[in-house]
């Protein structure tokens, strides 16, 4: 046996080895304070340090930086080929079809279902996974137990298993998996649901170097929605789709509780065109709401975020008084799972960073924590919506609002549990109406359990409130 080489002096010489490194890209400040941290401290930076691939996320921030002091537009044009509601003057053929098929790739067990949790509730002021926020009006029941009703219904109605793939960040994956694990996958079989983390990114201070969040590490933040594209892909996601032999995914945000989980015409449609992504558009009538726009974009069909967006295409209108641009993203698409492995194959060239200005906690010179009031560096993410371009095919079709999209965002005013509870109450009633179902007032509290209703159809299968009894649960007054 040769001589034993010690963990201390394995840690001092990959400790060199990688601040030569680090400082030939001019970030050797993240060491420090090496002399002043103990061995679990050195082991942990130097971890992080080693996994950080400065060779690819400095020219990636380089460019993300200068695209954002450019700000250069993309050459727009209004959306084509737009599945309209019917009320709008889409074709209800076309509606038909598409619910038609969508039944059968369900049926088909062709449909998988992704939702990207990796948010904090900290603009809600909530502590912990914005899952984990109670939005149920009378039961108080969490955003991933309503999600986990809807998917328990879609199960049902098409009689396959519909597994859910939930992507949390290491912000909230131990909290997350610990919820999932007391409220026992919310009534889904185990085997059906399947966490994983997407990952994160360091953030780079105005002159271009990294910030140490505490002595002994260097401030990542997660690594945006677009990370959920390479995290499906790295976590064996895409491997457990394709074994199920599912290749059309349904894709949601957390904080939405409406989103439409088991809307067979949206992947229908979606099929039917031969697309490789859809979008659900919501129809903009206030310029300045907080939407992206899906837009032809030099050509292709893309999404604008809002902050980019000219005041000479943010308020153009047609001849009818109509916003020209008008399709708002509201984040919630199909995938076709093999664009899906083309892009993680090819996610730096198709995944760019964008920058965003942030204030970024750190550790001055001495050690001390400083929590900026300005903004003092860049944050860095990947938008989920930056694949669209590299699309065969992009199918939009048009959402029923609020019906389908009420996202909590902010703890008052717009987008805020109020909204979302409101929208909520407001289109169950109007389903129970439509199914004939008489309320003890027209504005009383209301909720159901979507994993038995999840439209009008569904609440005709109840002849009276009595019989369907904790299915729809009503309260006097209204409780939004
Ligand atoms: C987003 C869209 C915008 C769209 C709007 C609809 C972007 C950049 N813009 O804006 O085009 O019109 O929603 O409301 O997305 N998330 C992660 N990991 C991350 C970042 C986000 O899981 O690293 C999840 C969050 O949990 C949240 C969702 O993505 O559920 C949206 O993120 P948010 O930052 O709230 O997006 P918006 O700025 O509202």
């Amino acid at each position: 046996m040769g001589p034993r080489v010690s963990e201390a002096l394995v840690t001092a010489t990959s400790f060199e080895t990688t601040r030569d490194h680090f400082a030939a890209h001019d970030q050797e400040h993240v060491f420090r304070f090496w002399d002043e941290l103990d061995a679990a401290g050195r082991d942990r930076l130097l971890a992080q340090a080693a996994a950080i691939d400065l060779e690819r996320l400095l020219p990636a921030a380089r460019t993300a930086i200068d695209t954002l002091r450019e700000a250069k537009a993309p050459e727009l044009a209004p959306p084509d080929d737009v599945l309209e509601l019917p009320e709008h003057g889409g074709d209800p053929g076309g509606w038909k079809a598409a619910t038609e098929r969508g039944r059968e790739l369900l049926a088909a067990g062709r449909v998988g279902v992704m939702v990207v949790a990796g948010g904090q509730g900290t603009r809600l002021g909530f502590e912990g996974p914005k899952g984990a926020f109670p939005v149920g009006p009378l039961s108080s029941r969490t955003l991933f137990a309503l999600q986990a009703e809807k998917i328990r219904g879609l199960r049902r109605r098409g009689g396959v298993a519909v597994p859910w793939y939930v992507m949390t960040s290491p912000a909230t994956d131990a909290a997350t998996r610990e919820i999932f694990a007391r409220e026992k996958q919310f009534g889904l079989p185990e085997s059906d649901v399947f966490l994983f983390s997407q990952d994160t990114t360091p953030a780079l201070d105005f002159e271009g170097r990294l910030l140490l969040e505490q002595r002994d590490r260097i401030f990542e933040s997660p690594n945006g929605h677009g990370g959920a594209i390479t995290a499906l892909a790295a976590s064996g996601a895409l491997d457990d789709m394709e074994r199920r032999g599912i290749d059309t995914l349904f894709y949601y945000q957390v904080d939405n509780p409406l989103a439409p989980i088991g809307d067979a015409a949206f992947w229908g449609h979606h099929d039917r065109t031969g697309a490789e992504v859809s979008c659900k558009v919501g129809r903009k009538t206030d310029p300045m709401a907080k939407w992206g726009l899906l837009a032809r974009c030099d050509g292709r069909t893309g999404v604008v975020e809002y902050t980019e967006i000219s005041d000479e295409h943010r308020y153009a209108t047609d001849a009818a008084g109509e916003l020209v641009y008008w399709a708002g993203n509201l984040a919630i698409h199909v995938f076709a799972t093999d664009f899906l492995r083309r892009m993680a194959a090819d996610a730096d060239a198709r995944l760019p960073y964008h920058a965003s200005a942030k204030k970024i906690p750190y550790v001055d010179r001495q050690g001390h924590p400083v929590a900026p009031s300005e903004p003092n560096g860049y944050k860095l993410e990947r938008f989920v919506f930056d694949a669209l371009p590299a699309a065969n095919r992009v199918s939009l079709v048009e959402a029923r609002l609020p019906d389908e999209f009420s996202p909590i965002k902010n703890a008052e005013g717009v987008e805020s549990p109020e909204t979302a509870r409101r929208d909520l109450q407001a289109v169950t009633r109007r389903w129970l109406t439509e199914a004939g179902l008489e309320l003890p007032a027209p504005d009383c509290g209301v909720e159901l359990d979507h994993s038995r209703i999840d439209g009008p159809e569904e609440a005709a299968s109840f002849r009276s409130l009595t019989e369907a009894g904790d299915v729809i649960r009503t309260a006097p007054g209204a409780t939004a």
